[in-house]
């Protein structure tokens, strides 16, 4: 069942402390993907729920929303669209700040990738402060695309992320210390 889905993907990410720095409990998801068993359940579980959605772009932030949402768009028959670190894309971009603790960060998107009233599913591993996740809701809104979801593997809900996104819904299938 869906239960013994989610145990085992929960136990096959892998948690490394004090890394990048001292205190930081880091969730690492190369673990799960050497497990194809846990891994193909963490595509299927997305792709069961966003299947008949009618979503057309699946957008995935750099960089390990690159590695859940190909498979997840190639199964429901969506474009996939990189969200980048800035300086990265070649062609003309738009790009949406976040704040960070200490200054700001940047994601960007070609422009062209999506047309206005499109619908879109936001992917990534992890959401933390949320920050990311927010700008990427704003970059697609911006160009007058529909968010229907964002859905990442892990939520660490002690930061509260998911309240930085408003009334957007997020969709997690583990939840972490
Ligand atoms: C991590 C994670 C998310 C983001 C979440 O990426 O993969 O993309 O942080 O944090 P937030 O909710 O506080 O915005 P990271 O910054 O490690 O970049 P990387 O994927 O390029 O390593």
């Amino acid at each position: 069942g869906e239960d013994n889905r989610i145990a085992r993907i929960s136990s096959a990410i892998r948690v490394i402390p004090n890394f990048p720095k001292p205190g930081i409990l880091f969730q690492d998801i190369t673990t799960l993907l050497l497990d194809p068993k846990a891994f193909k359940d963490t595509i299927d579980l997305f792709v069961e729920r966003y299947k008949d959605k009618e979503i057309s772009v699946v957008a995935g932030i750099e960089a390990r929303g690159f590695i859940f949402g190909p498979p997840i768009a190639l199964a429901i028959g969506a474009k996939f669209v990189p969200m980048r670190k800035p300086k990265k894309l070649p062609g003309e971009v738009i790009s949406e700040e976040y704040s960070l603790e200490y200054g700001t960060d940047k994601i960007e998107m070609h422009v062209g990738a999506v047309e206005s009233g499109e619908r879109a599913l936001i992917i990534d591993d992890l959401i933390a402060t949320g920050g990311t996740l927010s700008a990427a809701i704003r970059l697609l809104e911006r160009v007058g695309v529909k968010v229907v979801e964002c859905a990442c593997v892990i939520e660490l809900p002690e930061l509260e992320g998911r309240k930085r996104l408003g009334d957007k819904p997020l969709f997690v299938l583990v939840e972490a210390a």
